[in-house]
């Protein structure tokens, strides 16, 4: 996308920009200091219905095109995006207040997305089912995997571009054409991609970035010709579109409060540096961020120590300048509801380690905070902070807390510091949660890992062979 299109946008549909409207406009800003980036113009309702028209058309061509040609494309949007990529950092920085290095990793994951797709996309095959016995005697059969149709993609500003590309890279690479609706907060990302996927001559329709408002969303939401929904956001927002689906297929990336554990048998300098990191980079506005911490009591008050100076070794501020690590909160809302949360639990009796207050608000910058003697009631607590807080306790058993932690109604990632096998294990076989991470933070994900979770956290999984997997359909031949 050159300048000018970025500074005035429009949803992108049928590769060309499509957007009448002159009052109903989004304005898209610098998450750091607020101001304007790009105007952008809501999709009206009918130009939603012809986004839909579009995919639905352009998946009849795209669906029937060989392994190979999807592989291609899939080469070619990531050659654009390796020779862009610092348009896109910039966006990412400026859009979505991503403390740069951030951003670079960003686009990097994105990159590796892309030739993972184009790996698996000939590797799409099907199963040979035997039957040759009772009424199948003599039969021979085999499955074949199709495309399920057009794919409805809903994505979050804490990724612009990497959320995304987890839908489309999938998606495109097993023959299922895309509407993504990206995050009001960061658009500008998703419209920049689908402007490069035509320069490299991806085929008008197969992927569509429409920015409308919930009313025109609920139109692609309902409209049974979109055969799936794939939603990474909050848990509110995720099960209440599930709920109104329909028959659509749904895969939901949604929110946690992840936990980590400390044992006394880590080694602790390791798990204060990752943890700082874990609970603290792009102030904590990423689903797997640590938000509870349980150590071990034998080793807390040293733990909280090392953590303090960990945290302290911090940088934050200003997302554009190298090694930022806390930068702005995306919205001034999520700053008063982060803030509104910690008065709750110290109210209800729990101490402030460090942080605790906004630190400089015309930058929408929050402290990193730390509190402890919590509750499970407590918001902090039982909620997706998804901001720049952690709490911290004591625990004397293993698996008590264990059981602490799966009385949480999310179950995205967990992470375990140990030196203990029989922790391993035990973690493992009896934590609810979608991954657990060894001598790491729940933060942890390569993008070609199953990705996602249970309970309220959602429902199907990510990375990249695995969302091909739920974007396919296996139909049986016998004979
Ligand atoms: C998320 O915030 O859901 C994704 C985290 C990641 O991809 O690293």
């Amino acid at each position: 996308m050159e300048n000018r299109d970025v500074l005035q946008a429009k949803s992108f549909i049928n590769n060309e920009w499509v957007g009448h409207s002159t009052t109903n406009i989004l304005v898209v800003k610098n998450k750091f200091d607020q101001s304007p980036l790009a105007t952008v113009s809501y999709a009206d309702p009918s130009e939603v219905q012809f986004a839909i028209a579009n995919s639905v058309q352009a998946f009849q061509s795209y669906s029937k095109i060989s392994a190979a040609e999807r592989r291609d494309y899939l080469l070619k949007i990531r050659e654009g995006l390796f020779q862009e990529r610092d348009k896109f950092i910039n966006l990412i920085v400026s859009e979505g207040g991503k403390p740069v290095n951030y951003a670079i990793q960003e686009v990097e994951r994105s990159l590796l997305i892309l030739q993972s797709a184009a790996d698996e996309a000939i590797r799409v095959g099907g199963e040979v089912v035997p039957m040759d016995f009772g009424l199948g005697k003599g039969k021979s059969a085999y499955t074949k995997n199709y495309p399920i149709g057009p794919i409805l993609a809903i994505s979050p500003f804490n990724f612009p571009l990497n959320l995304a590309m987890h839908k489309i890279a999938p998606a495109l690479a097993v023959g299922c054409p895309v509407i993504l609706k990206p995050s009001p907060y960061t658009p500008l990302t998703a419209l920049a991609l689908a402007s490069l996927c035509k320069r490299v001559g991806l085929p008008a329709g197969v992927l569509n970035v429409v920015v409308c408002q919930n009313e025109e969303a609920s139109l692609m939401l309902k409209d049974e010709r979109l055969k799936m929904l794939s939603f990474t956001g909050s848990a509110e927002v995720g099960w209440k579109l599930k709920s109104e689906a329909g028959k659509k297929k749904v895969v939901l990336e949604l929110g946690g409060n992840a936990a980590v554990i400390v044992d006394r048998t880590a080694n602790l300098d390791d798990a204060a540096k990752a943890i700082a990191m874990g609970a603290y980079n792009y102030a904590g506005q990423v689903c797997i961020s640590v938000q509870r911490i349980y150590v071990d009591a034998g080793v807390f008050d040293e733990f909280i120590e090392k953590l303090k100076t960990e945290v302290g070794l911090l940088k934050i501020g200003n997302p554009a300048e190298e090694g930022v690590v806390v930068g702005p909160m995306i919205d001034r809302v999520h700053i008063d509801r982060i803030d509104s949360w910690i008065q709750e639990a110290k109210t209800k009796g729990a101490q402030v380690i460090f942080g605790g207050s906004v630190l400089d608000l015309e930058h929408s910058l929050y402290s990193p905070t730390l509190l402890t003697n919590t509750t499970a009631d407590m918001k902090i607590v039982a909620e997706e902070a998804f901001g720049p807080v952690a709490i911290i306790e004591k625990v004397q058993y293993f698996d008590e807390v264990i059981r602490e932690i799966n009385r949480s109604r999310y179950g995205l990632q967990a992470g375990l510091f140990t030196n203990q096998l029989s922790q391993m294990k035990y973690a493992h076989e009896n934590l609810e949660v979608g991954a657990l991470i060894i001598n790491g933070v729940p933060g942890f994900r390569i993008d070609t890992m199953p990705y996602g979770g249970v309970k309220d956290s959602g429902f199907g999984r990510e990375g990249v062979k695995y969302a091909m997997a739920e974007m396919l359909e296996p139909r049986l031949l016998v004979y």
